[in-house]
């Protein structure tokens, strides 16, 4: 791995945060496979998301820190940070939206500024295609204009905003701008678009659109998530510092219509249904994958959505998924979190009460 500082030979050490969640489940183990050392950095607060399809959450060492208290005492030692930890959902933002806010902007500032102090040299961020937000049918790329419809994709802007200024030749911010994922991890989630339509047909044999299926929405299977920190830890600090890169294949943008298109003929006896206010949706991107394509050439996207359809339905017939569990808070963020607040197991600033969950 060729981080700026690094030691030739050395095993690399690299701190994931939010390495518990949907995401980082499926990044440790393709970071170990390529012979990184991984810490991770989570409160574990999906822990009810476990999802035996997806095999075993990554066992490594986790600082287990709220990542607004990480100090740059933590970050010692470390060639590079992934930053996942974040509310992440669209709809997280209405239910506390300073939070959203103070966790995926502030917090994010918080952790890069940690890791900058310590002399890590690389800071990869998951930010996300929502940045774009209404964006309309043209295809866009990293210069185009952000118009974050969310709390949530206005949190990211503002983190990319601030991250720039931060890099110099001695500290490596780079922001993957990421399509929605899909796809299966041991930390299921079925609150995202393709996710969700095959637990829906799957469990009730409708397809429920949630809008009038016209919204464009590039898609990314987890898997090449994983692959694409491992190529932004790996690329020349140079080709990469500081830039906001959009990863997806420009093939895999879709219309919500055509995943349910998908679905549908993936899944045995399945239909395409419009919930009754079924409307347009305001969020809507086409991303164009040029510049991550030119930047790092070894990192190309190898899932599409009709195999991620197929994976995807074999797994939950594997699970027997029920509606129950896909509609309650066992595989939706929006829904744990507002019943861990309701035990009393998170505080109104969504930080902890008692210890991390093993
Ligand atoms: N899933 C997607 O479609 C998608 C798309 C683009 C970008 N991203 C970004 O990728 C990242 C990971 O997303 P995900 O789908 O895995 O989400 P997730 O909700 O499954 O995982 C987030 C993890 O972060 C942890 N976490 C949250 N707040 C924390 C805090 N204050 N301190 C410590 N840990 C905390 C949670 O316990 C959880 O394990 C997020 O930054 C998200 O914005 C996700």
């Amino acid at each position: 791995m060729a981080t700026d500082r690094g030691q030739p030979g050395k095993t690399k050490r690299v701190l994931v945060t939010g390495h518990q969640g949907y995401v980082g489940s499926v990044t440790v183990p393709v970071l170990a496979a390529a012979g990184i050392r991984v810490t991770g950095c989570d409160i574990n607060l999906f822990d009810r998301a476990d999802f035996a399809p997806g095999g075993a959450v990554p066992d490594v060492p986790n600082i287990g820190k709220d990542i607004r208290d990480l100090t740059p005492a933590d970050l010692e030692g470390f060639d590079g940070v992934i930053h996942l930890a974040a509310l992440s959902n669209d709809p997280l933002g209405k239910l506390r939206p300073g939070l959203t806010q103070q966790i995926n902007h502030e917090g994010t500032i918080h952790v890069a500024k940690c890791a900058r102090a310590a002399g890590v040299p690389r800071f990869v961020f998951a930010s996300s295609c929502s940045n774009y937000g209404k964006a309309g049918d043209g295809m866009i790329d990293e210069t185009g204009a952000l118009n974050p419809q969310t709390d949530y994709g206005r949190s990211k802007v503002l983190a990319e905003r601030d991250l720039k200024p931060l890099a110099d030749q001695d500290f490596c911010p780079v922001f993957l701008r990421f399509a929605t994922a899909y796809g299966v991890s041991p930390r299921m989630r079925f609150d995202i678009v393709l996710n969700n339509l095959i637990a829906h047909a799957y469990t009730s044999g409708k397809i429920l659109m949630m809008s009038d299926g016209t919204p464009w929405r590039p898609i990314i299977h987890v898997e090449d998530m994983a692959r694409a920190f491992l190529a932004a830890l790996e690329a020349d600090a140079d080709a990469i510092r500081g830039e906001a890169f959009n990863v997806c294949r420009t093939e895999n943008n879709y219309q919500i219509r055509e995943l349910a298109q998908i679905v549908a003929e993936t899944v045995p006896n399945s239909e395409i249904d419009y919930a009754a206010d079924a409307g347009p949706d305001n969020r809507s991107y086409r991303v164009s994958s040029a510049k991550i394509e030119k930047a790092i050439p070894g990192f190309r996207p190898e899932w599409d959505a009709i195999r991620g359809a197929r994976q995807l339905y074999e797994a939950v017939k594997a699970a027997k998924l029920t509606v129950d569990d896909f509609e309650g808070r066992k595989y939706k963020r929006l829904a744990q979190l507002e019943a861990l607040v309701a035990e009393n197991r998170l505080d109104e600033n969504f930080r902890r009460v008692g210890a991390v969950p093993a």
